[in-house]
């Protein structure tokens, strides 16, 4: 590994707070500026700070985020700024010979018509998700830029790791911006704090989703970090099977507590019908997630009860 500091962009966000808490408790040097202290917009200060700071690797974790409202809302900001801020960090990282990056992709850069289990070489081989095209598209070009960028400079490997669904500490639990995961743990809390006896569920609940706990996501950089030369070029990290969105609604019920009814609202949207990333190439390289679906979830509510509850 060669000398110096990690650089963690995004070090604000869930996966960045997440990783720094992994850092301290392994000893990690890590420097993680906020977005306000590195615009990763702005090209000259980008290369500016990677020149001063020269790190031995950068973890790219910043981007704008958003659920399938914002994103339909807003293609334009989530096309250009994602791919301005990945495309800056990478030429200001080969610019100041920056030898590894490791890029955090997602699982929207699938084609909406893979089939499940999505497979690493299924990237670009078919039309995108249309409700979350501009974000996927900037997703898309950074990681084959990490490509060509590695291709073209030998001393240079940029990689990508293409994460599933996460949850987790730090994460957006408000209506207006939550996942499914935050999104049932408030609804079931309100519900239980208000005595409530029943909950809805958009749809029969049968569509299935896999989350993994953002604290094994970032066990997942720091592995592939100490093992990057075996890493390839592309990899999903994922938890290695799904729920059912009942069985979401069911684990979480019991980790809060909440005691009341189920009741499927038919008439509400509810997307695919799976979406299941394979961990098998991540298996054969030797990680796995060691969180169970019940232990994130309890470690989740425990954030959300003393922070936001
Ligand atoms: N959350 C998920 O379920 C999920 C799943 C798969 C992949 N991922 C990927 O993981 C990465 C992090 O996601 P997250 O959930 O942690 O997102 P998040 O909580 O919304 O955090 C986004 C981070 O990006 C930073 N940022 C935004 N604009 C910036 C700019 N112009 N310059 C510098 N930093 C900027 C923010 O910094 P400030 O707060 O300082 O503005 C914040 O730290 C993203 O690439 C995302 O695609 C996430």
């Amino acid at each position: 590994m060669p000398q110096g500091p990690i650089l963690v962009t995004g070090g604000t966000g869930m996966v960045g707070r997440n990783l720094l808490d992994l850092a301290k408790l392994r000893n990690v040097d890590i420097v993680a500026p906020s977005s306000r202290e590195l615009d990763l917009r702005n090209f000259d200060a980008v290369r500016g700070v990677l020149r001063d700071l020269r790190p031995a690797c950068i973890v790219h974790a910043a981007g704008r985020v958003g659920g399938i409202q914002a994103n339909i809302r807003e293609p334009v900001a989530f096309l250009v700024e994602n791919w301005d801020m990945g495309k800056n960090l990478l030429m200001a990282a080969r610019d100041a010979g920056v030898a590894r990056v490791l890029n955090l992709g997602s699982s929207c850069m699938y084609p909406r018509n893979s089939p499940n289990a999505l497979r690493e070489e299924e990237v670009l081989t078919g039309q995108l998700e249309p409700t979350n095209e501009g974000y996927a598209l900037a997703k898309c070009a950074v990681a084959r830029l990490c490509d060509y960028i590695s291709r073209e400079s030998r001393e240079c490997q940029y990689k990508t790791l293409i994460p599933c669904n996460l949850y987790g500490k730090y994460d957006k639990f408000d209506p207006q911006h939550s996942h499914l995961v935050p999104a049932i743990i408030h609804k079931l809390h309100e519900a239980k704090s208000s005595g409530r006896d029943a909950v809805d569920v958009w749809g029969d609940g049968t569509a299935r989703r896999e989350f993994l706990y953002a604290g094994d996501l970032a066990d997942a950089i720091f592995t592939f970090i100490d093992r990057f030369d075996s890493l390839p070029g592309v990899l999903n990290i994922g938890l290695g099977r799904d729920y059912e969105v009942n069985e979401y609604y069911q684990a979480a019920a019991e980790v809060v507590g909440y005691m009341g009814r189920f009741e499927h609202d038919l008439s509400k949207p509810v997307g695919m019908s799976r979406k299941l990333v394979d961990t098998s190439r991540a298996s054969q390289l030797g990680w796995a997630a060691q969180t169970s679906l019940v232990e994130g979830l309890r470690a989740t509510y425990d954030y959300y009860l003393n922070h936001l509850g």
